[in-house]
């Protein structure tokens, strides 16, 4: 279950109402030549089963929050020192690790999903597990993060982390930060062109119905033709409220794309993968 701060009680959910916060504008994250220089220790980091058989070096949850206490981050800390997963339009949880990415990134894996030179969007990356996985094999990689303090502390080392070529990994990468709602419109710094992406992934992230038309959104804007959308997710988010029916009926009201449910779990909480791809014109 999520724990948003302050509490969950049903009046306190109503906070969450998008009219009422104060949504941070999508903007790109530039790579400091100091990033690209930064040596981790071992202590810094750990080897992270993502699946059977496959390990990604991932940025410890205790280094980055001993990080961003000396950045004095303070939204971020506000929430871990409530043990709070998140504060609407303050931090959106992207700091842990969500179960469910382990499960997109094996569900790619087991389905020979093609990244050789596509271009992929982790969508609410986190610690981009999903787009370290698309980087590994060979994708040009953008991650999205609300907060940029998420970017700079953990999806961008964790990039770092797992290439020894960093100057190279860097070239097919980008890092964005910010809302949903600008992000759909938002244009690469070095892009004449918007981007439209292959590949759109996104996990734990429709959590909030709130946020479910401007998360919709992106997919609209930014998914090429023949593009592909996958979501990962839990099927309800106890204490928060959104859940993966919501999201699916939302999609298939705007009759835009196909949707499909292509993986569930069998056993605890239910986690499913939904498919979206455009309509073929007539
Ligand atoms: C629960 S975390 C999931 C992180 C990661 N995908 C994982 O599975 O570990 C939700 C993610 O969605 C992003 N997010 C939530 N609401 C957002 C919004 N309105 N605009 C942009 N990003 C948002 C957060 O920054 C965070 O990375």
């Amino acid at each position: 279950m999520f724990s948003v701060f302050p509490g969950d009680k049903e009046d306190e959910d109503k906070d969450m109402n998008n009219s009422t916060l104060n949504w941070i504008s999508a903007s790109n994250v530039e790579v400091l030549e100091m990033q690209v220089e930064k040596q981790y220790e071992p202590v810094d980091y750990r080897e992270n089963l993502i699946f059977p058989g496959y390990k990604l070096k991932l940025i410890r949850f205790e280094k980055a929050l001993h990080d961003l206490r000396i950045q004095n981050c303070t939204s971020i800390l506000e929430a871990e020192s409530q043990h709070s997963d998140l504060i609407p339009a303050k931090y959106e949880g992207g700091l842990k690790i969500w179960e469910c990415c382990y499960d997109l990134s094996q569900y790619l894996f087991e389905n020979n999903v093609e990244f050789q030179g596509k271009r992929v969007l982790d969508l609410g990356c986190g610690n981009g597990v999903v787009g370290l996985v698309a980087l590994l094999k060979n994708s040009i990689v953008h991650f999205q993060d609300y907060n940029i303090d998420v970017i700079k502390t953990v999806t961008i080392p964790n990039v770092l982390l797992n290439f020894d070529d960093r100057e190279s990994v860097l070239k097919r990468c980008q890092f964005f930060c910010g809302d949903w709602g600008s992000f759909a419109k938002l244009r690469s710094w070095n892009e004449d062109e918007f981007v439209r992406y292959d590949l759109i992934l996104t996990s734990e992230t429709i959590y909030n119905p709130d946020n479910h038309k401007k998360l919709y959104e992106v997919f609209k804007q930014r998914l090429k033709e023949d593009g592909v959308g996958l979501i990962a997710g839990k099927s309800y988010y106890f204490g928060v409220g959104g859940g993966m029916r919501q999201f699916q009926n939302l999609i298939e009201e705007d009759g835009i794309f196909d949707v499909e449910t292509v993986w569930k779990n069998r056993k605890g909480l239910q986690k499913e993968i939904l498919k979206i791809t455009r309509k073929q014109q007539p």
